[in-house]
């Protein structure tokens, strides 16, 4: 089933100068950028995205974070792209994720008290479409 999912790549990735790098991983497995911008996140729409984490230990550095430097939005589109991203992500800590994956090759483990992992993907159907309103209200 074709399918939308939201990429962000977070400000670690842009600052390391990995966003072409990860674009063009998007690409090679076969799907179509359908927005690219680089954006600097505010707090409002940090809420937003990250309503399920509000008020979780790791939320306030997380926000600190993704405030400290722009963030590239991204809404690829393919067959199954939500799975298929969050596999060439790998999982969450870069420290476990998979050689060959974009965290797995490319993620650092920080001595911070967030994850700096790069990217994040879009985790439903559901999450997908709430995250790209959220980033892109003209695209919902
Ligand atoms: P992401 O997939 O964008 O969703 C929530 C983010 O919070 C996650 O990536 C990490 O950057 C961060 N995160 C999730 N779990 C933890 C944790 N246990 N400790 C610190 N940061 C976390």
């Amino acid at each position: 089933m074709t399918e939308r999912t939201l990429i962000l790549v977070k400000p670690d990735g842009v600052q390391r100068g990995l966003s072409g790098e990860i674009l063009r991983r998007i690409e090679a497995k076969g799907y179509t950028l359908v927005a690219v911008e680089l954006r600097q996140a505010t707090p409002e729409l940090l809420e937003q995205h990250y309503e399920e984490h509000v008020g979780k230990p790791f939320y306030e550095p997380l926000v600190e974070f993704m405030l400290s430097g722009p963030t590239l939005a991204i809404v690829a589109q393919g067959e199954r792209v939500i799975e298929g991203f969050r596999s060439l992500a790998g999982v969450t800590d870069p420290t476990t994720a998979a050689p060959g994956t974009i965290r797995g090759d490319l993620g650092r483990q920080w001595p911070t008290k967030v994850l700096q992992n790069l990217v994040h993907g879009s985790d439903s159907e559901e999450s997908a479409a709430r995250e790209i309103g959220i980033w892109f209200p003209g695209l919902a």
